[in-house]
């Protein structure tokens, strides 16, 4: 598999979760969309949703061994929390983009800190779920150059 789409915590509940901020399709819609958008470019991609940090850790570790080129991750509120998800990212050396559905800078002020922002390739929020779209084109150019 080269490309990797890892969600964080509370994700799962995608399209009844506070769908006035973070849309109304679920996970599984999204993850069927980057996987067709990523077949229809030659690419293989698989993704990984879970709300337990070490599983998150685990899954990123796994990639290296498993030849990934690049990572999507939306961290959700590990975003603002977790240096364990930053080591692990920083560790097995894989590029990745930073997405949110919602602007992050926007909503309340622990928001906007992020634990993943400069060691990112780049960061997308606020455009929902198009966002991992743009991330996944993003990503895909990156490998290819
Ligand atoms: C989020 C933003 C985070 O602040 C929040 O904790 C989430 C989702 C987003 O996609 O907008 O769970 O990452």
């Amino acid at each position: 598999s080269h490309l990797l789409v890892l969600h964080g915590p509370n994700l799962n509940l995608l399209g009844t979760r506070e769908p006035e901020i973070y849309g109304t399709l679920t996970l599984d819609d999204i993850n069927q969309q980057l996987k067709q958008l990523a077949s229809s470019k030659g690419f293989d991609l698989e993704s990984f949703q879970s709300n337990a940090e070490h599983e998150l850790i685990n899954r990123i570790h796994q990639a290296r061994t498993d030849g990934v080129k690049f990572i999507v991750i939306n961290p959700a509120a590990f975003t603002h929390t977790s240096v364990a998800l930053r080591d692990a990212l920083a560790g097995v050396d894989i590029p990745f983009i930073e997405v949110h559905l919602s602007n992050v800078h926007a909503r309340e002020q622990f928001r906007r800190h992020s634990y993943f922002s400069d060691t990112a390739i780049g960061v997308i929020c606020g455009l929902g779920a198009k966002g991992y779209e743009f991330a996944l084109e993003a990503a895909i150019a990156h490998i290819e150059k």
